[in-house]
Order: structure tokens, then sequence, then C-alpha cells
């Protein structure tokens, strides 16, 4: 027997935070859609997490046009320019449908949606529930998911697509016990979120191990800008379990200011007119710069402090980050928080059209593992906005899609179980060596590079992806996929990385001399695939 089980269905969505669960809800509309997850639907992946807010322009004197000039900028004009205008028009009507839907978010004393100021923005676009945003629109998500026929495959992991031919029919997964599950699927839609798990500093809840960019990779599509990797500024620095959890924009749009251990509000010499709220790339870089030149914390870190904001607005608008920090002893109200660069999000990914088609027949993608719509480095709050817009926009066309014959390629299933009999046999233990991965990443391919920290970093993560890994038993063979499919989105960043020789957003490529600013680059993306690299040349002035 080749498989433990079949499901088939007409729409198969893979991964269920914030894109996936709203691909599933539309794709459901056409026909059986079938989404499937590696943790329970709602408590896992990144959009559960996330803190500040959604962009959406709400208001008469902000317009769709400011926001896409603001998010092209931001994006040091990487952008794909037809997905950031559906961004900017799309985003206040999802959000119109998580209202309509129940969610809660924040309003004006006039009963208008509230928003605030975020980085990068001409206009305060971020609406908000409190500090918890994500959670809002995940509890209301998965409350109008139950309303469907979908049907919930959870704590499965996806560890391939099914191809037939160049085409994508379903994928391969793994239950919890281990067993081999095959799912076949007229359109598969990719939404597993994002990979800066593959750093040792980073806000990603632990599903976000870069599975889909290493999957569509293998199934040959081509990913764009994987270099592309956002650093947050704002991290916990301690305690040491807590490093690298997300301290939310939030807290400098209600008006916190970051201080060095000298006591300078340093962001006046980065970037004086927007100082704390200037884009993510900028502010990183100046905390980075200001604890590698002496003059950060005892623990790494710079200061943030809203001691000055009145106490009651710090309970009520960020009551997430009050509590989160009261755990660790300190008191915000009173007390200046520490924090530095956590890597946050990856802005590369599958390239996709603006139905979100990948370049593989039958393979949608949407959210976070897919590229284009952020550029060099995305502005907060539009990630939220993103997983909506293009999650509908995947579960419509992949439901329009019509039927595919899925022909079972037995070949591809004895080879993958094989290469699943081959963890049972090795001898390395996984854990270990995610451990040395994630060093190997911040070390080499973190906020500043160069040409050789990156040969050197991609060294370490050939060896690492040869060294032979032992799942222990049939329950732990997901383990040894994740690293796997960690070890090749680590990889994928680090060889686009080296091919845009540029610095550009958050990609700093310290080896290079530069004599063009961003918005008159040379350079369009990196693509990579199996079958070709490169970066594409722009003609003169295009
Ligand atoms: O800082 C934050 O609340 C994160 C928001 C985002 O990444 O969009």
């Amino acid at each position: 027997m080749l498989a433990d089980d079949v499901v088939d269905c007409h729409v198969l969505v893979i991964g269920s935070g914030g894109a996936g669960v709203r691909a599933a809800i539309e794709a459901s509309q056409f026909g059986d859609t079938v989404l499937v997850s590696k943790t329970i639907v709602g408590k896992g992946g990144c959009t559960t997490m996330a803190e500040g807010g959604y962009n959406a322009v709400m208001r008469e004197a902000d317009s769709c046009g400011i926001h896409i000039e603001d998010t092209l900028k931001g994006g040091a004009y990487l952008n794909d320019p037809e997905l950031v205008r559906i961004l900017a028009h799309e985003a206040p009507l999802r959000m119109g449908d998580l209202v309509k839907w129940g969610a809660v978010f924040d309003v004006t004393d006039t009963d208008e949606i509230a928003q605030r100021p975020f980085g990068g923005q001409r206009f305060p676009r971020t609406c908000y529930a409190g500090d918890r945003t994500g959670h809002e629109m995940m509890t209301t998500l998965v409350e109008r998911l139950d309303g469907t026929k979908v049907s919930l495959m959870q704590e499965y992991t996806v560890i391939d697509l099914l191809m037939d031919g160049e085409a994508v029919c379903g994928a391969m997964a793994l239950d919890e016990k281990g067993r081999f599950i095959l799912l076949t699927a007229d359109s598969t839609i990719l939404a597993t979120g994002g990979g800066t798990k593959v750093y040792d500093i980073s806000t990603n809840s632990s599903s976000g191990t870069g599975d889909g960019y290493a999957i569509g990779y293998r199934a040959g599509a081509e990913l764009i800008d994987m270099e592309m990797v956002q650093f947050h500024p704002t991290g916990a620095v301690f305690p040491y379990d807590a490093r690298g959890r997300l301290v939310t924009e939030a807290v400098r749009g209600e008006g916190g200011v970051l201080m060095n251990s000298i006591g300078e509000r340093f962001m006046q010499q980065y970037d004086p007119d927007r100082m704390e709220l200037s884009t993510r790339d900028v502010v990183a870089r100046a905390i980075a710069t200001e604890v590698m030149s002496g003059r950060g914390t005892k623990n790494g870190g710079v200061f943030l402090d809203v001691t000055h904001l009145p106490k009651e607005q710090i309970e009520t608008r960020l009551p997430v980050m009050l509590e989160q920090f009261l755990k660790f002893g300190v008191d915000i109200r009173v007390q200046p928080m520490e924090v530095a660069p956590t890597a946050h999000h990856i802005m590369g990914g599958l390239r996709i059209t603006p139905e979100c088609r990948t370049t593989l027949p039958g393979l949608f993608a949407c959210g976070e593992v897919s590229g284009g719509v952020h550029g060099a480095n995305r502005l907060g709050g539009n990630a939220l906005s993103e997983t909506q817009v293009f999650g509908r926009r995947a579960g419509e066309a992949a439901g329009k899609a019509g039927k595919r014959e899925k022909t079972i390629n037995l070949m591809q299933l004895e080879q993958q179980q094989d290469r699943l009999e081959a963890f049972l046999e090795g001898d390395e233990n996984p854990a270990q060596v995610r451990v040395q991965l994630q060093k190997a990443m911040w070390n080499g391919a973190g906020i500043f590079r160069t040409a050789s920290d990156l040969q050197n970093t991609l060294k370490t993560i050939a060896h690492l992806s040869s060294v032979k890994i032992k799942a222990g038993s049939a329950r732990n063979l997901a383990e040894c996929c994740i690293l796997r499919n960690m070890c090749l989105t680590a990889s994928l960043i680090c060889r686009s990385a080296l091919l845009r020789e540029e610095s550009r957003g958050a990609h700093v490529r310290r080896d290079v001399q530069q004599q063009f600013d961003a918005q008159h680059s040379p350079f369009g993306h990196t693509y990579i695939s199996q079958s070709h690299e490169g970066v594409e040349q722009k003609e003169a002035g295009a």
C-alpha cells in the first residue's frame, strides 16, 4: 500500500493562518474544500500573534493613492505595483467583511474604526483591536469557517506537493502518528506563512519554519526576493527564553521613544523627520548600530520608553505589552522596556499573479509565503491586510478553476517514502541541527551582510543538510521533514542575498559600493527556482 489514506477535494488549502482561513472560506463557495494544518486551526501561525494592526484607508483625508505611495516607498520600490494597488483598494472591503462577521476593532468617540500611526505612513492608517489585533481577526475568521462546509485536517504536516507532470494536483502529508496521507485536489493553495524561525532570534511562532517556500521550490515554482528578510526593530531582549518576542510597533505608534544607554534619543541621527516612526529597516539598523557602537544596554538592546504617556493610555491601548512585561518584572508604566531587532517577516516568496497563481499550474499562493506585495521592506500593518485581500483572491481563483485529472505519480510516492525511511535510520538529533542552523543564519545572513559571510553560511547549511538526522519513531518524521525545509529556506535566503549586489530596504550588503539610490536601482526582483536563478535588470529609465 502506497498511502495510509487518500482524501480528494476540489480545493486544498495548506495553512491555517489569516490567509489560509480566508482562502478556505472563499473557496468553499465553489466546491469541496479541505484545509490542512500542522497546528490546531486558529492556534498556530503568526496572524494570531500579530499585535499592532491592519492597514486600510478608512477616512476621506486618506486615500488609496497615498497608501500605495507609502507602500512603494517603504518597499524601496521593489514591490509589484499591481499587487500594491490591489492591496490598497481591497483592504477596506476585507475589513468590512471582518466587521460584518463580528470582529470588534477599537472605535473612536464617534463610533468610527479607530486608527493609529505606524512607521513609514503619512496617515494614521492602522486599524486595531488594542494590541491583540491578529487574535481578534483569527477568532472571527475561525467562527466564520465553522459555518462553512470546509473539512479540517488538523495536526497534519504537508511534506510535499503531488505532481502530475508540471502541474500540482494536491499534496502528501503525515498525520500526528506519522501515517502517510495523500490529498488530491483540482487546485492547491499554499498559505503556509513565513519562515523566520530559520533565525536564532525571531518573532515567529514555532510554525514559522518556511515550509511553503521549500515545498514550492522542490515542486519547481519560482520564488522572488527571498533575500528580503524583515528584522522588526523591537523584540524583547530578556529573559533569555523570551528573546525576540514581538514588542509591537504600536508602542511607538502610541508615542514610545527609543533611547540609547547614554540617554540620547538616537533616531534623531538616523531619520530626524520620522524619528521612531521611520520604516522598520531604518529603525532596526539604527538600533543595531547603536548596540554595536557600545551604546546599548547591558542586555544588548536599547530602551523603549512609554513612561511619559498617561497610564490609562498604556492600560487600554497596550494591555498585552503591559502584561507581557509585568511577567518579565518590568512595569512599563514606570520603567522603560529593553528591545533589539528580531527576525520577523520574509518579504519574498512564491511569485504570484493578481489572482494568486504561482508559476506552476494548479498551485496558488497567498499571505507571507508569496512575494511581491511588500518589495524590499514591509510597512507594519500591511501584512494583516494582505492575508485578507489575497486570501480571498486565492480562494476565489482556486475555487473557480476547473476540474483536473489527478494522475498519481507512483515514482514520486516511492521516492518520498525512501526519504522518510532514511530519517528512521539516521543518527543525529534534529533539535541540535536546528539550533546550529539558526545561529549560522543569525550570524551570517542578518541585518548587515557580506558575500563572504553569506558564502560561509551556505557552506554551513550544506553541511547541516547532509547530516543524517534521526526521527526516532514515525511520530517524529514530520520534525525531520520540517528541518529539511528550514535548511532549504535558509539556503534560498542566502543564495538570493548573494545575487542582489546592492543595498536596498531590509537587505544591506556591506561589501558592495553603491552608486544609486533605491528608487533608481538598475535591479528588479531576484528570482530562484530549480531551473534558473538571477536578478532582473531594468532597462535604463524604466
Ligand atoms: O509591530 C507589530 O505590531 C507588527 C505588525 C506587523 O508586522 O504588521
